[in-house]
């Protein structure tokens, strides 16, 4: 039954954290919870089909990006086929060509790991369904995507979903869990519903660090088990600021974060700084502006020195002419990708 040929495709946007995950342990158990917004235009287009043709059946699988191979990729993606073999136990006994392109720069700080490991996640389960004989119940089809895409990369698991979602047991939060992620729209008021995420590229190279090196970092981090919960007092307390439509408690909080996740970097051994000049320059700007003109907006950062402004629907004309005129002069080539909050992942056609 296995030897029909399939393929799915799906388009996975990237998310950005407003209550970060930084630090993890056993098989990606993030040691706090962490609570996100998944975008819309920063996104990652996967297709995965099963071929058949000599020498080429059988488990395995080739992975393109871009429609190029990328060998280097691989050894990465066959560690996940080893963790998720059992969520797709037909698939896996085939070979399997991967195609996947991307809206935005490879590592530029932006998640592209998220995006990238919850799309394949979500082309597999759906093989899994055509070839395995077997048919999910949607709520069932996204938890198992959600913990597919986790043990691929964390932030991975939140992507699976649109608008809000909290990865990681919280105890102000019923259902939540460290295995998977859970969408938490219906507790936002919904003048949080209608959020912007321009975000100003500082760097569109490489990251200096990745993040699964300053995850690991954390582990002899002096500050790592306050950080642990704080974050998880963060969560709470910002799920009740959404649902409030308190925009200033949410910058209090979101904006803390971003500072706290580059702190700990700081205070990593050995230490590192991936805040870069500009960063810090657009910092001070977004604060001096937001006091200057009572427009609700604040900043929050990724692992990487690219500023995400987040703002309202009403801030938007004036956030709009404030990007043109003070922070583009910051960024290179006035590059910025003009983002939003989604409503997630799309199956495309296979
Ligand atoms: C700073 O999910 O990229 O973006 O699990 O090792 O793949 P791995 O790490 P990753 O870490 C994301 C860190 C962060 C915060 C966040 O997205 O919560």
């Amino acid at each position: 039954m296995s030897n029909n040929f399939a393929s799915s495709a799906w388009k996975s946007p990237s998310n950005i954290a407003l209550v970060k995950y930084w630090g993890k342990k056993d098989v990606q158990i993030p040691c706090n919870s962490s609570l996100s917004v998944t975008i819309t235009r920063s996104h990652t287009v996967t297709r995965t089909e099963i071929i058949e043709k000599p020498g080429k059946q059988g488990p395995g699988f080739e992975f393109y990006f871009e429609g190029v191979r990328q060998p280097a990729f691989e050894q990465k993606i066959q560690d996940f086929f080893q963790r998720v073999e059992r969520f797709i136990p037909a698939v896996s006994r085939n070979f399997l060509r991967i195609n996947s392109r991307n809206t935005f720069p490879h590592s530029s700080g932006i998640a592209s790991s998220a995006s990238a490991m919850s799309a394949l996640s979500l082309t597999l389960l759906d093989l899994e369904e055509q070839i395995g004989g077997r048919k999910f119940s949607r709520e069932e089809f996204f938890r198992n995507a959600s913990i597919m895409a986790r043990l691929g990369s964390g932030s991975a698991s939140r992507s699976v979903y649109g608008g809000y979602t909290v990865w990681g047991y919280n105890d102000s939060l019923e259902k939540s869990s460290d295995e998977y992620a859970i969408p938490v729209n219906h507790l936002v008021h919904k003048s949080f519903m209608n959020l912007y995420d321009s975000i100003l590229i500082v760097e569109p190279g490489a990251k200096a660090v990745s993040s699964t090196k300053g995850h690991a970092l954390m582990e002899n981090n002096p500050y790592a088990p306050a950080r642990y919960q704080m974050a998880n007092r963060h969560t709470g307390a910002l799920l009740g600021i959404l649902s409030m439509g308190d925009f200033d408690g949410f910058i209090d909080i979101v904006e803390y974060e971003a500072m706290t996740l580059h702190a700990l970097m700081m205070a990593s051994s050995p230490w590192y700084i991936l805040m870069q000049p500009a960063t810090i320059q657009m910092i001070r700007k977004i604060v001096d502006f937001r006091k200057q003109n009572a427009v609700p907006l604040c900043f929050t950062l990724d692992a990487g020195p690219n500023i995400h402004l987040i703002y309202p629907q009403q801030s938007r004309i004036k956030v709009l002419d404030f990007i043109k005129d003070e922070l583009i002069q910051h960024c290179p080539d006035g590059r910025w990708i003009d983002d939003k909050l989604g409503d997630g992942p799309e199956k495309m056609n296979g």
